[in-house]
């Protein structure tokens, strides 16, 4: 079976979210399992230069957006017997960053349309199109509208996978009729049309063969209209074709037993993982002490964090013997919040506003607990990290969190962390105190859940069999 990714970013060439983990890890589950797969993203001029002096130049043609006519280059790498293709127009893709141009819709309609007609020239013929997220979202389209009538393209299905249902790559419809050549159908009634514009997404959503997300409780929250971002009703009504598949994480990445970045490697004793707390305590200058509870929080600053609920209840929860390392960017207002805290309270609070990835391994191991109370999450991957490092997640009860975070139960014992339903402030502040409370006051409790934690499987060998189902049922 011969799958190919298409997608905006992964691990290690270019990041700014867990879709790039997603990329980076499970194409190489799925070549464990005996399933060929290639991965194109674009060729970005921040991708660092030791990979893209690696790259080989495969193959170059002139691609046609509307009236434009374009140079698209492929270049190659391999890794973890992996192929990665990367679409190459430098007025495109050689800028700072990713996201956020004016002209977005102009580059990822080039690279959906240069994935397509890169196929023939890299004699690649996908059973299965895989497309991540917005950028890839024209793909589907694309293909349908304008290439399946060809022999070559006849049997090539895809699957269109949602990371976050809140991007959904929205632009003027004048430009999609410019670009891509579509009649007017396309954008009337049930069609592309989204908020007045037309949506990429939305595009990849009708028209690709199945649809999946990143666990099962999201994919039954986005048909409802609290979580639905106003597709809600597009995915009810494709509910049969539509499949919440949790992440993984890289197993061989996340492993306290031989991460490089620790201070002291571990397995089961927590007096090992204790000795990570307190190097990390002494690194960030607070009081170096094993039995005060560590909570971390690493993370993008954001509202969709869960953020502001930590607003609210922040000075309660320091009324608390606890310790609250933070490690990430974002809002201003939150950066702001942990940078005053840190200095009101030197003894309790650490906010280090950056991100380091060695850092954050440090943070994973050092911590009790790992606090992550999401307004929605469609699966979340710092909770799998938590897990694996035997930091108690503390989280809401919704998306990814809600599927992999067992809630613990005292009376059977079971469970592997902290959870609470309603996104308020007050109830993740319950919950902190509760785990608060296990931690100094039972350590039975305590030693239970951390043996309930090592028995999770978050690496990729389930899901990538779920994928491998789903490929072969929409390509059979
Ligand atoms: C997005 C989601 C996150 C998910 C990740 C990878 O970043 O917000 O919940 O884990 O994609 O699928």
């Amino acid at each position: 079976m011969n799958i190919l990714f298409a997608a905006s970013e992964a691990v290690p060439f270019i990041k700014t979210g867990g879709l790039a983990d997603v990329i980076g890890s499970l194409p190489k589950e799925l070549t464990r399992q005996e399933v060929n797969v290639s991965v194109i993203l674009p060729k970005y001029g921040d991708i660092p230069a030791k990979f893209q002096d690696e790259m080989t130049h495969v193959t170059h043609f002139d691609l046609y957006l509307g009236w434009r006519k374009l140079y698209i280059g492929i270049d190659q790498l391999e890794l973890d017997g992996v192929t990665f293709y990367f679409v190459d127009n430098e007025s495109y893709f050689k800028r700072p960053g990713l996201y956020g141009y004016d002209d977005d819709a102009e580059r990822f309609g080039f690279f959906c349309k240069g994935v397509i007609e890169a196929l023939p020239h890299l004699n690649l013929q996908p059973d299965v199109i895989h497309c991540h997220d917005w950028q890839a979202g024209m793909i589907p389209v694309l293909l349908k509208a304008h290439y399946q009538h060809l022999p070559f393209f006849s049997g090539i299905k895809t699957m269109m996978t949602i990371h976050n249902l809140r991007y959904q790559g929205v632009f003027s419809q004048d430009l999609f009729r410019d670009y891509f050549g579509l009649s007017d159908d396309h954008f009337y009634g049930t069609a592309l049309e989204l908020h007045g514009g037309a949506s990429f997404l939305k595009g990849g959503l009708l028209y690709s063969d199945w649809i999946t997300t990143v666990s099962q409780s999201y994919a039954e929250e986005i048909q409802m209209p609290y979580y639905g971002e106003n597709l809600d009703s597009l995915l009810r009504h494709r509910q049969h074709q539509l499949t919440g598949i949790v992440n993984g994480i890289d197993y061989d990445v996340f492993d306290p037993n031989t991460d490089p970045h620790l201070t002291v490697n571990y397995r089961d004793s927590l007096a090992k993982k204790q000795q990570n707390k307190l190097a990390l305590q002494e690194r960030l200058g607070l009081p170096v002490n094993g039995d005060v509870p560590m909570i971390a929080l690493v993370t993008r600053l954001v509202q969709q964090k869960g953020l502001d609920l930590i607003q609210h209840v922040l000075r309660e929860m320091l009324l608390l013997d606890i310790q609250l390392v933070v490690l990430g960017t974002g809002d201003h207002v939150y950066e702001q919040m942990f940078r005053d805290a840190a200095e009101q309270y030197p003894a309790k609070v650490s906010a280090q506003i950056y991100f380091n990835e060695a850092l954050a391994h440090q943070f994973y191991a050092a911590s009790d607990l790992f606090l992550m109370p999401s307004q929605f999450e469609p699966c979340g991957i710092g909770q799998l990290i938590a897990l694996r490092y035997r930091s108690a997640p503390i989280v809401r009860e919704t998306g990814g969190l809600r599927d992999t975070v067992q809630p613990y139960n005292e009376f059977t014992g079971e469970g592997t962390g902290f959870s609470f339903t309603n996104y308020n402030a007050h109830d993740m502040l319950h919950s902190i105190r509760r785990a608060v409370f296990f931690y100094k006051n039972d350590r039975d409790s305590w030693q239970q859940i951390q043996s309930n934690m090592t028995k999770c499987d978050f690496s990729w060998r389930k899901s990538a069999q779920q994928y491998i189902g789903l490929y072969k049922e929409i390509s059979s």
